[in-house]
């Protein structure tokens, strides 16, 4: 899987992604970040990016031809159009489940804005996707897009080595995961569950199962509503 990501900001997603297991992936050849820097595609010497927004107001906004040329540099490479996705607050909010769909794709290109926002005109030209993070505001979309590409990234076969873990955590059929629990068998007064000892599996899976449960109701009903 390979992530293609335009920003002004390239040290921040590199320096963010190339640590413990992406970092392990990216070197084992399983995926490939490029950050793309979108000041390399400026036009005038001055290397601006930005300009006022026309009809007035607050701040500067990304101007479209720079945004348009870094975009271009990657998508001339690839053989598909590929999906684009633009990180804004205004986007459909990120999810497990969007980030299973978006784990099939090959390629994928990541478009981070950054102070007011980008020139309407080259996000209609470019953009297939508008993915937010959640209902707040950050400053630019540099963390959203290290969200998303760490969290595609895990499921990428192979990555997590171990591929359950990937397959029964929080989330999968709407539950949250159980408690876990690891040596020494007492802490602070506080003895493992009997039942995680006794060596019985489906005694094991069964009580997982209602922990599970459980604790989606006391801590995210919402889930098990199906909002
Ligand atoms: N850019 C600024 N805030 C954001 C958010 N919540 N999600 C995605 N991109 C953003």
């Amino acid at each position: 899987m390979n992530f293609h990501i335009l920003t002004l900001f390239p040290d921040m997603i590199m320096s963010g992604l190339n640590t413990s297991i992406i970092g392990r992936a990216v070197s084992s050849g399983l995926l490939s970040i490029e950050a793309v820097n979108i000041r390399d595609y400026a036009f005038n010497k001055h290397q601006s990016v930005d300009d006022y927004p026309y009809g007035g107001g607050a701040g500067m906004l990304m101007q479209a031809e720079p945004v348009y040329l870094s975009y271009e540099s990657v998508a001339k490479k690839l053989e598909n159009k590929p999906r684009v996705i633009y990180l804004s607050p205004q986007g459909q909010t990120f999810s497990q489940q969007m980030a299973e769909e978006l784990a099939q794709e090959e390629e994928l290109i990541l478009l981070c804005g950054h102070y007011e926002g980008i020139d309407e005109r080259v996000l209609e030209e470019i953009v297939t996707d508008y993915v937010s993070i959640g209902d707040y505001v950050l400053t630019g979309g540099e963390l959203p897009a290290m969200v998303m590409v760490d969290t595609i990234s895990r499921l990428v076969p192979g990555v997590l080595h171990n591929d359950v873990s990937a397959e029964f955590e929080s989330f999968q059929d709407n539950l949250l995961e159980y408690p876990q629990y690891s040596r020494p068998e007492e802490w602070h007064g506080k003895k493992v569950p009997e039942v995680l000892l006794s060596g019985h599996h489906a005694n094991i899976e069964k009580w997982r199962r209602e922990q599970s449960i459980q604790r989606t109701k006391e801590r995210r009903p919402d889930l098990l509503k199906g909002d």
